[in-house]
C-alpha cells in the first residue's frame, strides 16, 4: 500500500485548519497519525472496521492486539465502558493523562470488534493534549490509536519520527510537536474493584499507589488477572542491538548516557533527572540508531517513579529479536 501521505502543521499558524482536514480524514475512514503528551498515536475511527484493520496493515502489526481507544472526556468514556468505582476514581484523578484504564465494554458499544481484539474489555484514555482532543472533537468520533511506529520499532515522539516509519502508508500527519511525557501511558485493569497494573508508563506507579492508598497489583500474578496480551517481548527495537547497564563504552558503541557520565554520545539528563530522560528516550535512541553503530549502550537508570516505565522499554529495545 502506498499513498500520499499529507503533512497537515498545527505547530504554528494555520492550526484549526489542519484539524479540521485531519478530522475530516478520520471520519471519511483514513488513518492521522497524532500527538498525545505521550507519543504520537496511529488514529482511526473507532467504530469502523476498515479503518482500524487498516491500523495494522500500516504497521505490518503481526498479531491483532487491542488497541486503545481515544476521547475527549470522562463522559465520552463512560458511553463506551462501565467503570468500577476504583476505575471511575482513577479517571477523576488522573484524566486527562498518561493514564489508559482497561474496563468493560458496554453492551453494543460503537466499536470495531477489531479494537478490543475480541475481549470483553476495553482500553481507553483521555489523552492530555489540547491539540488531541481537538482532533477528536473535529472527528466527532472515539479514536483507536497504537503508537504511530511500524512494529516492534522505536515510538515516535515528533512528527518526523512518524514519517521515517510510515511515509506513504497513512493518509496524514498531525505536527504538533515533540510529546511532552515521552513514554505511552500506564495501563491499569481491573480484577473486580482492585486496579492491577499492566504496563508501566508515564504515570509512575508511585503516583497510583498513593491515590489507590495500596500497593499496586501486578498484571499477570494471578491466573484471573487481567492480561495486556499486547505485551510482545522484543519490541521498542532499534536496528542496532543495545546493551544495558553499561558500566562504560567499548569499541564500536556509542553510549546513551544518565546522570553524570563522561563519553555518553548523547545523554538521557546530565541532571539526572527521570522525567527529563522519559522525554528524551525514544529521541536520542532514533538517534543514535541512525549513527550505524554496531551497538547502543546504555547506562543503568533507577527502577523508581518514570524510571519503571523506561526500563521496561530499554529491556524491550535490548530482547533477543524473534
Ligand atoms: O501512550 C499510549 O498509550 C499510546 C498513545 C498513542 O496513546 N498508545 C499506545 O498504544 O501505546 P499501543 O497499541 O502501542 O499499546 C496498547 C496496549 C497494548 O499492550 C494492549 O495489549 C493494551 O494496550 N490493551 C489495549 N486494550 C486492552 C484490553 N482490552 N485488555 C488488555 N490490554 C489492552
Ligand atoms: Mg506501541
Amino acid at each position: 500500500m502506498t499513498q500520499k501521505t499529507e503533512y497537515l502543521d498545527a505547530t504554528e499558524s494555520g492550526i484549526e485548519r489542519a484539524i479540521k482536514r485531519a478530522g475530516d480524514v478520520l471520519r471519511s475512514g483514513g488513518l492521522v497519525a497524532f500527538p498525545t503528551e505521550t507519543v504520537y498515536g496511529l488514529g482511526a475511527d473507532a467504530g469502523n472496521d476498515a479503518a482500524v484493520a487498516q491500523i495494522f496493515e500500516a504497521k505490518a502489526r503481526p498479531q491483532f492486539n487491542p488497541l486503545i481507544v481515544h476521547v475527549a472526556s470522562l463522559e465520552a468514556a463512560q458511553a463506551l465502558a462501565d467503570f468500577p468505582d476504583a476505575a471511575l476514581r482513577l479517571a477523576q484523578a488522573f484524566w486527562p493523562g498518561p493514564l489508559t484504564l482497561v474496563v468493560p465494554m458496554k453492551p453494543g458499544a460503537p466499536l470495531s470488534k477489531l479494537v478490543s481484539a475480541g475481549l470483553p474489555t476495553v482500553g481507553l484514555r483521555v489523552p492530555d493534549a489540547p491539540l488531541a482532543q481537538a482532533l477528536f472533537e473535529a472527528a466527532g468520533c472515539p479514536v483507536a490509536a497504537p503508537s504511530a511506529n511500524p512494529s516492534g520499532k522505536i515510538s515516535p515522539t515528533q512528527a518526523a519520527h512518524v514519517a521515517q516509519g510510515l511515509d506513504g502508508r497513512i493518509d496524514a500527519i498531525l505536527d504538533g510537536g515533540a510529546c511532552g511525557v515521552g513514554v505511552e501511558s500506564t495501563i491499569v485493569g481491573f480484577d473486580g474493584e482492585t486496579p492491577v497494573l499492566l504496563r508501566p508508563g508515564g504515570l509512575p506507579a508511585e503516583a497510583l499507589e498513593a491515590a489507590i492508598g495500596a500497593p499496586l497489583r501486578l498484571g499477570g500474578s494471578s491466573p484471573d488477572a487481567p492480561s495486556s496480551p499486547g505485551q510482545l517481548e522484543s519490541h521498542y527495537a532499534p536496528g542496532a542491538p543495545v546493551r544495558l547497564n553499561a558500566q562504560e563504552k567499548r569499541a564500536g558503541e556509542v553510549l546513551l548516557g544518565f546522570g553524570a557520565v563522561e563519553g555518553a554520545d548523547l545523554n538521557l539528563s546530565p541532571a539526572g533527572d527521570l522525567l527529563e530522560a522519559a522525554a528524551n528516550l525514544f529521541a536520542m535512541l532514533h538517534e543514535l540508531d541512525g549513527a550505524e553503530a554496531e551497538a547502543i549502550a546504555v547506562s543503568p537508570i533507577p527502577e523508581t517513579g518514570l524510571g519503571r516505565a523506561i526500563n521496561d522499554r530499554l529491556r524491550r529495545a535490548a530482547a533477543p529479536r524473534g
